[in-house]
């Protein structure tokens, strides 16, 4: 992935995306909203989307960030390089204990869209046990049943039109997806050849097949739904959809390159009762996940014609192919620029431990995790972690199979790779984000606490020795050349440790600082999504989530948008 490219594309303009976007500060300042939204992100954009379908309704948007003509990333093929300054926060995590006193940066988009604008585009969504578990913390509406008709009002699900390798449906399952909502989702039509025997190879070792992920079973390997418009290759985010339909309102109103400091809780001028707050920048990170990278060296230098498989290296590998790739993605919003990595498995712990080594680790995870101060919510989230410990189904890790290079040491010239990220879905440390200064445009300080429960470090060495194994198990093996990061010599528990916490970053899906839960126990917002102690101040986007799902986190989040802007309007008739 290239970062020069990115910038090119990531050119920022003081314009439009559509109406709506209010140039001068003054004429926003001066109206007066029903409904102001603070963040114009993943879920902010859902929430004042819907809020604005009734026009009585005049709802504003306060967004910290800029929008873009070209927002970065638009071409699937150069996803998400974070830390630009110009759509990132910048933000990164305190010196981590569990990791040697490594920084390690916290990625959040800052532009029209937030995350949505920066993500990697992967689209499921977790189990239905995972979301039944949000009952104990917000009530019987917070559940499976309660959010399936958001999860599906927010996506226009496409089915697939090439099936090959995956036996991916072509058409949709309306009982549990969604066709007329913004998001347009599809499956990519460019596969890499080294798919198949990856496959083979994971079936091989336990872990079947899925072709419905989004059933309410989203364990086994599966090709993951992505959210780009299939008809022009482009990310389908938050501002070219739910903002773009919200600009043809007249009482929808967005400032860009404002920050919201102090909301002020007394002498408001709101004429409702409710103003619905999203504010992303500070949740972040009561659980996060990792991943350590094992990226292991295919067969031969790639060429479509030639020996060997293709992968994503060939872009760099072969001048002339990307060339004629990126004439056929910008004629035809197809070929290999228009896809993403999209080979995702989640699988039990068992399927690479033994059910006694997997109980002992649950004994060092919960006498770790005694000493941890941890609030209600988060024993109660670990409870519910320890109780369903041996459930075969629900993922416990996930492989992220990247069919390109994408690893701590630099790609060789002519080479082809795999790479085997394995992360972490149900880690048991548990970190925090608060405020370091009192002046509010200060960075919070971010410390998920990586691996400090040496469960997760544990899992994590065992999750990469397998990673190894697949790559040693036909028809995988007879595919790989040499393994590079780690190198072939690494082998004792101590070694793969260092390697884990050289090679470890996030997934990017911190979540939790602002949680649904009774206020006794921790939570800061109600079933309602109200802050304690306030009557008009809700909360919606990913810190509301109290115990994460097995899963990427966005289609969750628009979920989130959309019943908020639900409950909003059913609470002000
Ligand atoms: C690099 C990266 C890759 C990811 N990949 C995937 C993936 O492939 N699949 C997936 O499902 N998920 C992925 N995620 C996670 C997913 O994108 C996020 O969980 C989700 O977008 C979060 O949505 P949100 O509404 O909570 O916050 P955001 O979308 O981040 O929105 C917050 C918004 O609030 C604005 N804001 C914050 N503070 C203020 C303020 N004081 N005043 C005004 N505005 C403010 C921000 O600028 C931002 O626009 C990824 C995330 C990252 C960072
Ligand atoms: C869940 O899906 C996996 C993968 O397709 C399958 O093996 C398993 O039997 C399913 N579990 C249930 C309870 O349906
Ligand atoms: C890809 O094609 C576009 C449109 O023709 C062009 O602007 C861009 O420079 C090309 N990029 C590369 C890397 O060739
Ligand atoms: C675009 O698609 C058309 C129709 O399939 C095809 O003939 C043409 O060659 C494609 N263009 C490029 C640059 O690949």
């Amino acid at each position: 992935m290239s970062v020069k490219l990115v910038l090119a594309l990531a050119a920022l303009v003081p314009a439009v995306l559509g109406g709506g976007i209010v140039s001068d500060p003054s004429v926003f300042a001066s109206k007066s909203f029903d409904y102001l939204v603070v963040g114009g992100g993943t879920a902010g954009l859902a929430v004042a989307a819907r809020l604005s379908e009734n026009p009585k309704n005049v709802v504003g948007v306060i967004e910290a960030g800029q929008s873009s003509r070209r927002p970065p990333h638009l071409h699937p093929r150069l996803v998400s390089t974070p830390s630009q300054p110009g759509y990132d926060w910048m933000l990164e995590t305190v010196p981590q204990a569990g990791l040697g006193g490594k920084v390690l940066e916290q990625p959040r988009g800052k532009i029209l869209g937030g995350s949505s604008a920066l993500n990697y585009m992967a689209f499921d969504r977790g189990s239905k046990a995972e979301y039944d578990a949000w009952k104990k913390f917000g009530g019987d509406d917070w559940s499976w049943s309660g959010l399936l008709p958001y999860f599906k009002k927010s996506e226009n699900v496409h089915g697939a039109v090439v099936t090959t390798p995956w036996n991916d449906p072509s058409t949709v399952d309306t009982s549990v997806e969604g066709t007329t909502g913004p998001t347009q989702i599809s499956y990519n039509d460019w596969y890499s050849d080294i798919t198949k025997p990856y496959l083979k190879t994971v079936n091989a070792l336990g872990i079947p097949l899925s072709t419905t992920p989004e059933s309410g079973n989203a364990t086994g390997v599966y090709n993951c739904k992505m959210s780009v418009d299939r008809t022009t290759g482009r990310r389908s985010y938050a501002a070219n959809t739910y903002h773009t339909i919200a600009s043809a309102r007249s009482n929808y109103y967005v400032i860009l390159g404002a920050e919201a400091t102090k909301i002020l809780t007394t002498g408001s001028s709101l004429k409702r009762d409710d103003a619905a707050v999203t504010d992303t920048a500070a949740t972040d990170a009561a659980t996060v996940d990792s991943t350590a990278d094992s990226a292991a060296t295919a067969d031969s230098a790639a060429r479509p014609s030639g020996p060997g498989y293709t992968t994503l290296d060939i872009l760099a590998n072969d001048p002339v192919y990307a060339a004629q790739q990126n004439a056929t993605y910008y004629q035809n919003g197809t070929g290999i620029y228009a896809a993403t990595h999209s080979a995702f498995a989640f699988f039990d712990l068992q399927t690479f431990l033994s059910g006694s080594t997997v109980t002992s680790l649950l004994k060092t995870a919960v006498s770790d995790a005694a000493n941890d101060g941890l609030n209600q919510i988060e024993k109660d989230g670990l409870s519910i972690q320890a109780n369903s410990i041996l459930n075969t189904d629900l993922g416990q890790v996930e492989i992220i199979m990247y069919p390109g290079h994408f690893s701590p040491s630099p790609a060789v010239a002519g080479t082809s790779y795999i790479s085997i990220l394995m992360a972490l879905q149900r880690p048991w440390s548990r970190g925090s984000v608060h405020i370091g200064s009192n002046n509010p445009t200060a960075a919070p300080v971010i410390d998920p606490k990586y691996l400090d429960n040496s469960f997760d470090l544990q899992v994590m060495i065992k999750a990469c020795q397998f990673a190894r194994q697949i790559a040693q198990t036909e028809p995988l093996k007879s595919a790989i050349a040499s393994f590079q990061d780690p190198p072939a010599s690494t082998s004792s528990d101590a070694d793969w440790a260092a390697y884990v916490k050289s090679a470890i970053d996030p997934v990017y899906h911190p979540a939790g600082t602002a949680s649904l839960g009774a206020r006794a126990d921790g939570g800061v917002v109600n079933s309602r999504l109200k802050v304690y102690g306030t009557n008009n101040i809700r909360v919606a986007d990913a810190s509301i989530i109290p115990l994460e799902p097995a899963s990427h986190l966005q289609s969750t989040v628009y979920a989130i948008g959309e019943k908020a802007a639900a409950m909003i309007l059913a609470d002000n008739p």
